[in-house]
């Protein structure tokens, strides 16, 4: 579901989505719903995505699209805190607010629903409920012939419960509950002795959960076989926890010119002034490291992010320094 990467730069083709609501959905367990600023639609994603979720030093995690892909203007994800995982989890859980921006990259399948099946089984273990949940809501839609089994702890370790529940009074969700012990829960193998032409299978979940799956189905043909690993936990350092990306900086930010409606982004690497040098607006330029105020523009619209270290309190409601200030939302609008 997660992996980590190092590469250090966020692709200009992620979307930076405001948390609207975050939810406990159980033990450990929150529900974060990410949304365009202006309410618009989102890229499309099929049951089974993934998104990426950037920090600040380049980490990033994956995580499944949990809401029915037919929404189209939210993105739901469910993290479980792993406090002897990598990090990322514990960040998400402690930094990341409502309101806040963060880098979502475009939704990926690895995990494709084949779609049409006489019959699927989909195995849920623990958190590895979020895209087979995805899956269940596709398949309501299609009016498919589906059981979803729900491997969890406890009542209170289950996710999206309240949601599940009028899909497990018409018996299409089952929930097992082992109180820790795996073979006080669900019997897979021999759930899955039973195989049928056409019948597909779909299962995701800790690596034990991985394990009972893939040895209790290997009678079934491998093209009826779908399974999403989470990636091993890596401990990081203690007291090592990755900053969830971002503000709005962390992916650039915009700027509109008032006068002619012109909107520029300004990356990461860039400064204001060098992005509008770029498209010929000059700005008088000194110290070009925000100590003159030789480069001051009046904003009118924005949350600005100063950096300079000449403009008074009072001016700093008009004016911004084009050599060093960054927004703190996604558009600046200049009085240019
Ligand atoms: S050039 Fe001096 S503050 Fe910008």
């Amino acid at each position: 579901m997660y992996q980590l990467s190092h590469t250090g730069k966020y692709p200009k083709t992620a979307l930076n989505l405001r948390v609207r609501q975050i939810t406990y959905q159980g033990i450990g367990i929150n529900a974060y719903e990410f949304v365009r600023e202006d309410g618009s639609e989102l890229p499309e994603f099929t049951a089974g995505a993934h998104v990426d979720l950037y920090f600040r030093d380049g980490r990033v995690r994956q995580y499944s699209l949990c809401n029915d892909p037919d929404e189209r203007q939210r993105y739901l994800i469910a993290v479980l805190r792993e406090d002897n995982g990598r990090g990322g989890s514990i960040a998400i859980h402690e930094r990341v607010h409502t309101q806040r921006l963060v880098a979502v990259g475009y939704p990926r399948n690895n995990f494709p629903l084949a779609e049409g099946a006489p019959h699927q089984i989909l195995l849920a273990g623990g958190i590895g409920i979020t895209p087979l949940k995805a899956m269940v809501h596709r398949l309501e839609r299609l009016g498919a012939d589906y059981t979803l089994h729900y491997c969890a702890k406890s009542s209170a370790h289950a996710a999206f419960q309240e949601e599940l529940a009028p899909l497990a009074a018409k018996g299409r969700v089952v929930m097992h509950f082992d109180g820790g012990n795996p073979a006080k829960g669900l019997d897979i193998a021999a759930l899955l002795r039973r195989y049928e032409p056409g019948w597909q299978l779909y299962y995701c979940g800790p690596p034990g959960f991985m394990e009972a799956c893939a040895r209790a189905c290997t009678h079934w043909p491998a093209d009826a076989v779908h399974f999403e690993y989470f990636v091993g936990a890596q401990a990081l350092p203690a007291g090592e926890v990755p900053d969830i990306g971002s503000d709005a900086l962390t992916l650039g930010f915009q700027i509109k010119i008032a006068s002619t409606g012109a909107v520029l982004t300004v990356p990461n690497d860039k400064s204001i002034a060098e992005v509008l040098g770029e498209q010929g607006i000059e700005v008088p330029m000194s110290c070009e490291s925000g100590l003159c105020g030789t480069c001051k523009v009046r904003y009118l619209a924005g949350d600005v992010e100063h950096r300079d270290y000449v403009l008074s309190p009072e001016a700093r409601t008009q004016f911004l320094t084009t050599c060093v200030s960054r927004s703190k939302g996604a558009t600046l609008v200049l009085d240019l």
